[in-house]
């Protein structure tokens, strides 16, 4: 078995590939594989055996943190140790540089835990898929509160500056965002820009977000969530977060959003940063491109 980097050449055997390990009605698109490495090219690879692809694995650095996965294996390989290497090769890279090496998996493939654990992966708090409550599009949002459609390099600048101290560069998937005509919803007071969502509507909603703290957040996130909600689809009305932000996860109870249903998330031992403590912060991001 050898293991490559991933490669546009690859595209078409992976996204076959894909479909079969994960059963998915639809085949992931040559685009959707595109953004996946975008950035992202030297610490994705894929297994060879036989002259075929037979696994995979992805990675997304965010600066300092890395969101770790999706890994497959084809069913008629699995059990010998292919998923084990590819991790293994994927984390030589990872761990060089960042504080936070984490994934998320479904609850319901709870038996992979002990590939990861294995692995030295440790849960930690789990991801939440909250449903905006109905009829949310309709409440009033100010004046303070834009949706930028287009491709805008300084408001990128500012947005790095703004999400500094977070740790997490949210630049190259706002640019991706910002180049696909996906939505970006921001809160601009006094010329300052003080927080930022953005979406991408085509595979579901994903969203990224950013506030300071100041004594009107919970306002100013209503009207960033109301006018969110005026744009996404009606499928994709539903916004994740981690259990870990108490304070946001509070608030959106507080709004009456719904729990759809929770993910598993766990974090490389010794790389785990401060995942095992709440946090007030709002701040997210989506994990894929
Ligand atoms: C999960 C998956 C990638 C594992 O691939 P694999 O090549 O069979 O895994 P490995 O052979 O490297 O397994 C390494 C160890 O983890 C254990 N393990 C792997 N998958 C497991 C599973 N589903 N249940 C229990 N243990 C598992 C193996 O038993 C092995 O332990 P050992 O060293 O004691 O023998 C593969 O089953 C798969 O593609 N599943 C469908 C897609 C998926 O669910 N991906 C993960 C979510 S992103």
């Amino acid at each position: 078995m050898q293991i490559h980097q991933i490669e546009e050449k690859y595209f078409d055997e992976i996204a076959k590939v894909d479909q079969m390990i994960f059963e998915h009605k639809n085949r992931r698109t040559l685009e959707n594989l595109k953004l996946m490495i975008q950035y992202n090219e030297d610490w994705c690879f894929c297994a060879i055996e036989d002259g075929r692809i037979v696994g995979y694995i992805f990675s997304k650095n965010l600066w300092k943190e890395w969101y770790f996965g999706p890994i497959g294996v084809l069913p008629e390989y699995q059990n010998r140790w292919i998923a084990s290497k590819l991790i293994d090769k994927s984390l030589e890279y990872l761990k060089k540089d960042c504080n936070t090496i984490w994934l998320e998996m479904m609850p319901e493939k709870w038996n992979i835990l002990n590939l990861y654990y294995k692995k030295w992966f440790e849960v930690c708090f789990p991801s939440i898929i909250f449903d905006f409550p109905p009829n949310y599009s309709e409440l009033p949002c100010g004046e303070n509160v834009f949706l930028v459609e287009k491709y805008d390099e300084n408001l990128i600048k500012e947005i790095r500056e703004l999400t500094k101290e977070t740790w997490i560069d949210f630049s190259g998937d706002l640019k991706k965002i910002m180049e696909n005509k996906w939505k970006l919803v921001i809160y601009i007071e006094k010329w300052i820009l003080k927080w930022f969502f953005a979406q991408k509507t085509e595979i579901s909603a994903r969203v990224w977000w950013f506030v300071n703290k100041s004594e009107n957040r919970n306002e100013i996130t209503k009207e960033l969530l109301v006018k969110l909600s005026k744009y996404l689809d009606e499928e994709a009305q539903s916004i994740r977060i981690n259990w870990r932000n108490k304070e946001f996860i509070n608030f959106l109870f507080s709004e009456n959003f719904k729990i759809k249903r929770s993910v598993n998330r766990m974090v490389l031992k010794w790389y785990s940063w401060d995942y095992f403590n709440t946090s007030d912060d709002y701040v997210a991001r989506a994990w894929r491109g």
